[in-house]
């Protein structure tokens, strides 16, 4: 047999992905059972109560059910919260399955989709699978989205815009300015994709709040996630927001029950615990200037950050400090694949695991390279 008789040619292209490395292969690697994972942006503080008492008496009282496959709680409860109907949000298991099904639903060989160079790779993944063509856009020299080079690049080909505020790996943001020059300038026909996952821990006031302008674009899709902020990474799930017509496409190219009974359970408590979610937001926002007054003090340059993350440039390959400190036990996320050979991302941690990163950063900085 020859496998490239039976693939499909495009997939030769597609690099695979990398994710955080897991606490159990550092473990297994390396022999150290003291680790620490701060390399997918993950929630510090652990799920909200109400989220994992849900969850367990589900898991307790219909693991053998299959969910409900149209989220009827869970969609009525955020349409609510949003001020939209039921039939503009789609449910998924986790924003990545929302990118999935956007490329199932709207890309045909040869349509562009534009990029910003340095951004959330499934997007350019997915268009590579359907045989699009991604448009890459270089950013800013600080690292930001550089919104006019994309509602620039757009031509009679472009299916798809995919935007991501704030912007992972670089924790920075486009303003509302910036964005209604975009959508001025973008033919209604193009869909704008607003990914969205860090959405609950923005601060800066010029951020957009793109689902006020849902009425006036239907071509606007926002994306969101239940792994960040409320914790619940492990059960997949994250959903979109946006016209009734694109949602219903959507739903076209979906399994019937992608989305799991525990993940539904979990994210309808968790919509529920604003303790839990301020107390997570709170601990983000202390965590960010401890590594702030951590990194001015060691002299790395870093870039303010928007998210529970943040992005920050050594002066020698960040392959290098990522080694050494796995070894130490502190697993954070290199971004030479990203094409970023001089830069990482560290997620915030509680304080402790901050303090512990922290000390092992500058251990390996005070070592010769
Ligand atoms: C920008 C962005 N979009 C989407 C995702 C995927 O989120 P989910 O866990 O809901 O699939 C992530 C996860 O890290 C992300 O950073």
């Amino acid at each position: 047999m020859k496998i490239e008789n039976i693939v499909r040619p495009t997939l030769s292209g597609l690099k695979d992905y990398v994710p955080g490395k897991p606490i159990e292969d550092v473990q297994r690697e390396y022999g150290i059972t003291d680790v620490i994972k701060l390399a997918s942006n993950e929630n510090p503080l652990g799920a909200s109560p109400k989220a994992i008492a849900a969850m367990l008496e589900e898991v307790a009282n219909r693991s053998h059910l299959y969910p409900d496959g149209s989220s009827y709680e869970l969609i009525h409860s955020l349409a609510a919260k949003f001020g939209v109907t039921p039939g503009q949000i789609f449910m998924e298991s986790g924003l990545d399955g929302v990118i999935t099904k956007l490329g199932l639903a709207f890309l045909d060989p040869g349509d562009e989709v534009i990029i910003s160079q340095y951004s959330f790779p499934a997007y350019e993944s997915i268009v590579l699978k359907m045989n699009a063509v991604p448009i890459l856009i270089p950013q800013t020299a600080d690292y930001r989205i550089h919104i006019e080079g994309i509602f620039k690049a757009v031509t009679s080909k472009t299916k798809m815009i995919c935007l991501c505020n704030p912007n992972n790996p670089t924790g920075t943001i486009y303003t509302q300015s910036e964005f209604e020059r975009l959508l001025a300038a973008v033919p209604s026909d193009v869909l704008v994709i607003s990914d969205e996952a860090y959405y609950e821990f923005v601060d800066d006031p010029t951020y957009p709040q793109t689902l006020t302008y849902l009425p006036k674009a239907p071509n606007l899709l926002v994306m969101r996630t239940f792994s960040k902020v409320y914790g619940l990474a492990s059960v997949r799930i994250g959903y979109a927001v946006g016209d009734e017509g694109l949602i219903k496409c959507l739903l076209k190219v979906r399994e019937a029950f992608a989305v799991n009974r525990i993940a539904q359970a979990g994210a309808l408590a968790a919509m529920d615990d604003d303790d839990f979610m301020r107390e997570t937001i709170s601990a983000n926002r202390k965590g960010r200037e401890q590594y702030y007054r951590a990194f001015d003090r060691l002299g790395i340059r870093y870039y303010p950050s928007q998210t529970n993350f943040i992005f920050f440039e050594v002066n020698r390959p960040g392959v290098e400090i990522y080694e050494a400190m796995l070894k130490m036990g502190v697993i954070i996320r290199p971004l030479i694949a990203q094409g970023l050979p001089h830069h990482l991302r560290i997620s915030i941690g509680t304080e402790e695991q901050n303090k512990r990163a922290i000390s092992a950063l500058e251990k390996v900085l005070n070592q010769a390279p």
